[in-house]
């Protein structure tokens, strides 16, 4: 069963054809990043545009790169929420337009639900029941999975996601954008000898990263971290990045492995942008006492492979849409 996956929650415009919900034939993305970076950080209206302009070719990419016709295909696959409305809405109608010009059935999906099938492409089907720990620009959910589409939110942010805090610390620290892969560049051989809080949150699932962010700001402010290039004795911004690193990669592996301790689950899977970040893959294997996947870090930021993997299961269960599909920029995992 062939699935076309479509993805333009947000910055990127994905397309992918998917075997049986975990072989990639294809996987197509065009990248906004280069455009967003002058203005440190997504602008909505532009990601709509750019979306328009590169969702045909990227899909016409990615059936080209699958040798797919048309008739090969069992259906389509969508990104319906969350994410940025304008930019939700171009995928969305062009995957109805598709599909009703394809005769083919259509599957509005939860980006964050894609995030987690992206653990099926990586050659080893994961195990329920499971936890997952969902890190992106936008969320840091603790997830108990019992089965296909059956979700349990254990633990959420309260303030800022890991993602989004990645990025402002990288603000904060003049590293560009997006934040995460800068950080963890920037802290690459650097020791972590910053005294930065954690915040532990006792007796909840939840996370909260803004108290983190604001103590890095304060010590810049306070003139405590060298400016780039300048070695004066005061920690530079390499011991700056690897600190803040450190303090929030410990909190999500600690929280995520107390959580799997608590609960009769089988494995622990990563998902989302953040968790291709080496330290955070290393630590949680190290740690950990059950099994941890991790998709490809391709994988791991926004794709259409996850999608149509995740489609794949919808279908398979019955889970179809109709025309009448519609964008939810909130729309919640359970
Ligand atoms: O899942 P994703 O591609 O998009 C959303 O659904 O939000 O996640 C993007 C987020 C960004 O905040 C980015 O800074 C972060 O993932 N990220 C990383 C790394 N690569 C991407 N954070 C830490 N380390 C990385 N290597
Ligand atoms: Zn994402």
């Amino acid at each position: 069963m062939k699935i076309l996956g479509i993805e333009t929650s947000c910055d990127e415009t994905a397309a992918a054809v998917v075997a049986d919900g975990v072989t990639i034939l294809s996987n197509q993305i065009a990248s906004q990043v280069a455009i967003h970076a002058r203005y440190g950080g997504v602008v909505p209206e532009v990601a709509s545009r750019q979306h328009t302009l590169s969702i045909i070719p990227i899909i016409k990419q990615a059936m080209a790169e699958a040798g797919t016709g048309w008739h090969d295909l069992d259906g389509i696959a969508v990104t319906s929420g969350p994410g940025l409305a304008g930019s939700l809405l171009v995928g969305v109608n062009v995957a109805k337009a598709l599909a009703l010009a394809h005769g083919l059935p259509i599957t509005g999906v939860n980006h964050l639900e894609g995030h987690i099938y992206a653990n099926w492409l990586g050659g080893s089907i994961p195990i329920f029941p499971l936890v997952c720990l969902i890190v992106s620009g936008g969320h840091s959910d603790l997830v108990l999975m019992r089965g296909h589409g059956d979700y349990v939110v254990l633990g959420r942010t309260r303030d800022d996601a890991a993602g989004e805090a990645f990025d402002k610390a990288a603000r904060i620290l003049g590293l560009g954008f997006p934040g995460g892969p800068a950080i963890e560049r920037a802290a690459r051989g650097r020791p972590a000898t910053l005294n930065l809080p954690r915040a532990w949150l006792k007796g909840t699932d939840d996370f909260s990263f803004s108290g983190v962010k604001t103590a890095l700001l304060r010590l810049v402010d306070d003139g405590k971290i060298a400016p780039a290039e300048r070695n004066d004795g005061r920690p530079g911004i390499g011991v700056a990045a690897a600190s803040f690193q450190e303090a929030v990669i410990e909190v999500l592996v600690d929280k995520t492995i107390a959580v799997a301790r608590e609960r009769p689950v089988r494995q622990i899977l990563l998902a989302g942008g953040v968790a291709s970040n080496e330290l955070l893959r290393r630590w949680l294997v190290e740690r950990s006492p059950l099994p941890v996947l991790a998709p490809a870090p391709v994988l791991c930021t926004d794709n259409a492979a996850m999608v149509a993997a995740c489609g794949y299961y919808r279908l398979h269960s019955g889970k179809q849409d109709d025309l009448s599909l519609d964008v939810v920029p909130g729309l919640k995992l359970a």
